[in-house]
């Protein structure tokens, strides 16, 4: 089977046999397929799209181009959740811990910043000491003895989708959804859960610009999952504006350490509630939507939930006093505020140029392997729907020596808007699929 006949019939509009995606996905590995024609074949699926088959095909041999991890040997029912990225996305950080202190296990492998969105192990690593790099014998003690822990993907889960990702990401094939799909769900699957939450992002700062387009990610990743024999539910949430009101690694762990506590910014609450509660109905433990939420209050106003991200982040090296001396966390001292030019409604404060901005002062990477700044960010004085007086503060920036400083503005004053009408209110959590 050549490889150039199966780029010829993506081309023309046709199906691949499952035989023909398995030797695309083998021949990435066995040199049998150059990176030129992997190229060539990843942007006939983007112009031509695939069939649900063949994205299931493709997932299944991403999945088995690596290792399944094995997670038998740690007790209890394990769940996933996944988020598809965003801006002050922390909600893994708070919920696992919350749903671990509801007796279900929430091993987590997550990733770093990618373009304007922020990274879960770049947050993680703003609290000194924090180690993402266990060995998978280290990950399975950690979630033995604290029942979560959270650590960076495992370079022998589905590689193929790491080769992929890369080619993707430098030929203009990352917008595809049956690539993207497919990419979230060799990975997840891989994880070894029975059951997994998939938190996909919606609106300005995430890869899916509307409604229509997340619901139909949401069903190809749910449908995938079930095909696979685990119990996938998707949860399309808001990303027009950044969740909560902090953006940066440190500045985000302070928010979560606030949820938690049973406070921080009623939105990021409330999606970490729901996401929780989905998570425990799913486990299969007994729970329904109502006992679930109760477990999910419960856990949090115990201090169970603050207690188990403390004893998470002692195992895996970090210092937990962190959460009662916040001072301990990087912190940059520079601070420039960004106020209203007039009197009116903030009716936008749109993610993708905060998380820009963000990244401008250093919070994120412009390449792979670049530093970053744990300590610089923005924290959102104002939100969409604020009723602000000119002369307010909309926007706090933390910057170190205002390197990025003059960029990060441009990119805030984009952001935001003001006018004389109250928007329209936005839910958090705009549909579930299941
Ligand atoms: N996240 C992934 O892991 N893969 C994609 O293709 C997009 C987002």
């Amino acid at each position: 089977m050549r490889a150039v006949d199966t780029i010829i019939r993506k081309r023309d509009g046709h199906s691949l046999t499952q035989a023909e995606i398995d030797a695309f996905v083998s021949g990435l590995a066995n040199g049998t397929w150059q990176d030129y024609q992997a190229s060539a074949l990843l942007m006939a699926i983007v112009l031509n799209g695939m069939s649900p088959e063949e994205t299931a095909h493709l997932t299944d041999a991403m999945l088995r181009s690596g290792e399944r991890m094995d997670l038998s040997d740690v007790p209890g029912v394990k769940v996933g959740k996944h988020s598809t990225g965003g801006v002050g996305d922390k909600v893994s950080i708070a919920l696992a811990p919350v749903v671990a202190a509801c007796g279900v296990v929430v091993p987590k492998m997550s990733g770093r910043g990618l373009g304007h969105t922020g990274g879960t192990l770049d947050k993680l690593e703003s609290i000194p000491g924090f180690r993402i790099g266990l060995s998978i014998e280290e990950f399975k003690e950690v979630l033995r003895d604290v029942g979560t822990c959270m650590i960076g993907q495992s370079a022998t889960l589905a590689p193929a989708d790491k080769k992929l990702y890369a080619l993707r990401d430098v030929t203009g094939t990352v917008d595809s959804l049956p690539l993207i799909a497919s990419s979230i769900m060799s990975k997840k699957l891989a994880e070894g859960t029975s059951a997994l939450v998939l938190d996909v992002k919606c609106g300005d700062g995430a890869f899916m610009r509307d409604v229509t387009q997340a619901r139909a990610l949401a069903a190809a990743m749910v449908a995938i999952g079930a095909r696979a024999g685990v119990r996938t539910e998707g949860v399309i949430t808001d990303m027009d504006a950044p969740l909560g009101v902090a953006v940066g690694n440190a500045l985000e762990i302070v928010e979560c350490v606030d949820v938690l506590k049973g406070g921080g910014p009623a939105d990021v609450r409330h999606v970490t509630r729901r996401l929780a509660a989905r998570m425990l109905v799913l486990a299969g433990l007994g729970h329904d939507e109502a006992t679930a939420v109760t477990a999910v209050d419960r856990a949090i106003d115990s201090g169970e939930a603050l207690d188990r991200f403390q004893r998470m982040v002692a195992a895996q090296g970090g210092d937990p006093r962190i959460c009662d001396d916040v001072s301990r966390l990087p912190s940059a001292p520079g601070v420039e505020l960004l106020r209203a030019d007039r009197q009116g409604y903030v009716t936008r404060m749109a993610a993708k140029a905060i998380g820009r901005a963000s990244c401008a002062l250093g919070a994120g990477r412009n390449a792979v392997g670049d530093p970053v700044d744990h300590g610089v960010g923005l924290l959102l004085r104002a939100k969409p729907g604020d009723l602000v007086a000119k002369g307010d503060v909309v926007l706090e920036l933390r910057h170190r020596d205002a390197r990025g400083l003059e960029d990060a503005l441009i990119l805030c004053r984009e952001a935001v808007a003001i006018g004389d009408e109250a928007p329209a209110p936005r839910p958090k959590i705009l549909e579930e699929v299941r």
